[in-house]
């Protein structure tokens, strides 16, 4: 089993050093080779991508990635932003399906800005469309307008499009993961307005009908999503939807839980290769200060050990191991509050190792 150890920029690389003590305390073999990207990849090589860390992230069974990005690079062309690192390795690797799983820690139940009994015991599931929409759409780009309200005005455009084969593929994706969970998917779409979603609505609804008469369906529009996640969060199970619409989606949920420092990710190809990450960014504001919380990224070790290197023992014993470091009370201070303890990230990972063993 080979993974890449991609710790990035800001926090990231603290959060994944804590990851790696806790995959070097299982007893399992793996092969680990650690290299740059993002903004600490063009520092060193001029790109946040180099050639040398795509090919390490094509030839391993799993990438354990940080976190990119820094404002001190918004001012380089878009290329060469710590940013593009991420959809690069999603392109290139063909990471189509993105797991975001929203949980609420009983123990946290107090840490979120919605009310207790809204979130306790929440667990949602956003399954996101990762290399298609807006984000990837051609053409793009600057224009001198042809047409619209203002001809002849500078004008920029993006192009949303999904084909048939691209929605297929991740409605399957999210109705096998119902199907071992509450068995419910949410759809979420904007039919009402746009082609490419009325085309989304059509094709789940028909690879429902055809292949998963045992999952419930149902269909919402997007605004109303984002309004039934902060009203009634606990009515969702699965949801699946595009690559922005998730985009939005996942940030949102994310708070229910009280930390988005507490929410790991997978993003996998057709081929279970997967990179895992934490759902939360590189927050240059508190990096090297040994404050973050490494939990996310520990529970997205647990989550590589599961989907992309088939040792689901070895993840029960991590996620175990994270509810007893809750349980005994330590906190960072992202989900401190009275009456626990507050500790850094390297006491937070060194508790989990010893949890784990
Ligand atoms: C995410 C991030 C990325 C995205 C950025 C950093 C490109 O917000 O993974 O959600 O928009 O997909
Ligand atoms: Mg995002």
């Amino acid at each position: 089993m080979k993974i890449a150890i991609l710790p990035g920029d800001g926090i990231g690389t603290e959060i994944v050093a804590e990851a790696v003590k806790v995959l070097k305390a299982l007893d399992l073999k793996f092969e680990l080779e650690e290299a740059k990207v993002g903004g600490a990849a063009y520092d060193a090589h001029g790109h946040p991508l180099p050639e040398a860390t795509l090919k390490l992230a094509k030839e391993s069974d799993a990438i354990l990635f940080g976190a990119v990005g820094d404002w001190k690079y918004d001012k380089l062309d878009r290329p060469l932003r710590p940013e593009q690192a991420s959809l690069g390795l999603r392109k290139h690797l063909g990471l189509f399906a993105n797991f975001r799983p929203a949980i609420c820690y009983e123990q946290l139940t107090h840490a979120s800005s919605l009310k207790p009994e809204l979130v306790a015991g929440l667990d949602i599931l956003i399954i996101r469309e990762l290399t298609g929409d807006i984000y990837f759409g051609q053409p793009r780009g600057r224009r001198v307008s042809p047409d619209g309200h203002f001809p002849g005005a500078e004008e920029a455009f993006d192009t949303m499009r999904y084909t048939r084969p691209e929605i297929e593929r991740i409605a399957r994706v999210a109705f096998e993961a119902a199907r071992k969970r509450g068995k419910r998917v949410t759809s979420v779409d904007k039919a009402n307005v746009l082609e490419t979603f009325q085309l989304w609505k059509d094709v789940v609804t028909e690879v429902h009908a055809k292949e998963y008469a045992d999952i419930a369906l149902d269909h919402m529009y997007v605004d109303n999503a984002a309004m039934q996640l902060v009203k009634e969060p606990k009515r969702f199970d699965v949801v699946v939807t595009g690559n922005m619409f998730g985009d939005i989606l996942s940030d949102e949920a994310s708070m229910l839980t009280g930390s988005i420092g507490m929410l790991p990710s997978a993003s996998l190809n057709d081929k279970k290769q997967g990179l895992y990450e934490p759902s939360h960014g590189s927050a240059p504001d508190i990096a090297g200060k040994g404050v973050a919380n490494p939990l996310a990224t520990i529970l997205s070790a647990a989550m590589m050990l599961r989907f992309s290197l088939n040792q689901p023992e070895a993840a029960d014993r991590i996620e175990a191991a994270v509810k007893k470091v809750l349980a005994q009370g330590l906190r960072t201070p992202d989900i401190y509050s009275e009456g626990t303890t507050k500790v850094g990230t390297r006491e937070m990972g060194d508790a989990v190792v010893k949890a784990v063993g």
